[in-house]
């Protein structure tokens, strides 16, 4: 089968597409014939021999990517919730070394759900990650209930987009960030409000929010700092950027307001919140923003866009075209 493989880390000269064996799921996996790719900054933070957090878990070779939609080619022996031919998608095995940039690709079955039936496979491929990472965010960590009030910063990317429309449909006012030429993409999400982070200081707008969702590629302190200010008394603040801890003085300033910090990590076992997606998405109420579709031969051309953080919505990379056997 076809796969884009790393056996060193470095740009994105490193990434060949080579023909390799097929892999053979676990007893508690299954064998996802791939359709389409999601592309996502940790493909191109693990390309580089990753972070401190991720180094530890990464084994060369490899093939990247961790956000798929296909159809299900093999169940292993203990999997009995999907059967061969499920349209499904999911994150496989993060940040394991058998990557959805490939024809096929193993994953738990646990991982995985069936893929709304509305949308195409590279749509869906768009949403299992940012997805999972923001209603993890939002609802689980944010503890975002209906009537509240939530700043998602970074609200144009691929974690703000959807992070944006879920908190909407949970019945949330929401205000999100972005740069000045997707102000009005914001609104068309659904925002309540906009702000324009380059041109307006959101910290002087902004107070007595329960809950502020850092969901921009900022590792900044001051940038915490500003977003803890706005919090009301014992409000939440929710960091994307795992690998970038808590300083002492973020610490100290969520203490005086009495507030909680927490940093979001990729949960992949969650298959209630991919249902949840599905369930909004085929009844309307989220849509997937695809800005490119890259052919495979491609991928390093996605990966340069995806460096930018200045995605509008989704990078994809198709692996199959849609109606391909
Ligand atoms: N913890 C996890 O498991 C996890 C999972 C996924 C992502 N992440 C992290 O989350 C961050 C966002 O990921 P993504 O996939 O959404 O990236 P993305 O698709 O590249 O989007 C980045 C967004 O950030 C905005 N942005 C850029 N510079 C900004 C600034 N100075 N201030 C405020 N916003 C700014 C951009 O908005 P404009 O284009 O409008 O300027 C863009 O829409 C990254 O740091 C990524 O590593 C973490």
């Amino acid at each position: 089968m076809k796969a884009i493989r790393i056996h060193e880390f470095g740009g994105p000269e490193v990434m060949k597409l080579e023909d390799i064996e097929r892999p053979v799921p676990a007893a508690d996996e299954i064998l996802v014939k791939v359709y389409a790719s999601g592309v996502n900054p940790v493909d191109w933070v693990v390309r580089n021999g990753g972070n401190d957090f991720l180094k530890q878990y990464l084994t060369l070779p490899m093939t990247i990517g961790w956000d798929a939609a296909g159809i299900v080619e093999e169940t292993g022996s203990g999997v009995t919730d999907f059967k061969k031919g499920d349209a499904v998608y999911g994150v496989p095995n993060f940040p394991g070394s058998n990557g959805s940039y490939a024809e096929y690709c193993p994953a738990k079955a646990s991982q995985f759900a069936l893929k709304p039936k509305s949308i195409s496979f590279n749509e869906a491929a768009g949403v299992p990650l940012v997805g999972l990472v923001a209603c993890n965010a939002l609802f689980e960590l944010g503890k975002l209930q209906a009537g509240q009030r939530v700043f998602i910063h970074g609200a144009s990317g691929g974690v703000g987009t959807i992070a944006v429309q879920m908190a909407k449909a949970k019945g949330a006012y929401v205000t999100g960030s972005a740069s000045a030429g997707n102000q009005e993409f914001l609104k068309q999400l659904g925002a309540d409000e906009v702000i324009d982070y380059k041109a307006q200081k959101f910290e002087a707008l902004l107070q007595d929010i329960d809950l502020v969702f850092d969901g921009s590629p900022l590792r900044d302190d001051n940038e915490r700092l500003k977003c803890i200010s706005i919090l009301k008394d014992g409000g939440i603040f929710v960091s994307v950027n795992v690998d970038f801890p808590f300083s002492d003085a973020v610490k100290k300033a969520l203490a005086n307001k009495n507030a909680k910090g927490e940093v979001v990590a990729v949960q992949t076992n969650h298959r209630d919140w991919l249902n949840e997606m599905a369930r909004l998405i085929d009844d309307g109420k989220v849509k997937v923003n695809i800005s490119k579709v890259f052919p495979l031969e491609q991928v390093a051309e996605a990966h340069k866009e995806s460096e930018t953080f200045h995605t509008r919505g989704k990078l994809i990379l198709e692996i199959r075209r849609e109606n391909e056997q």
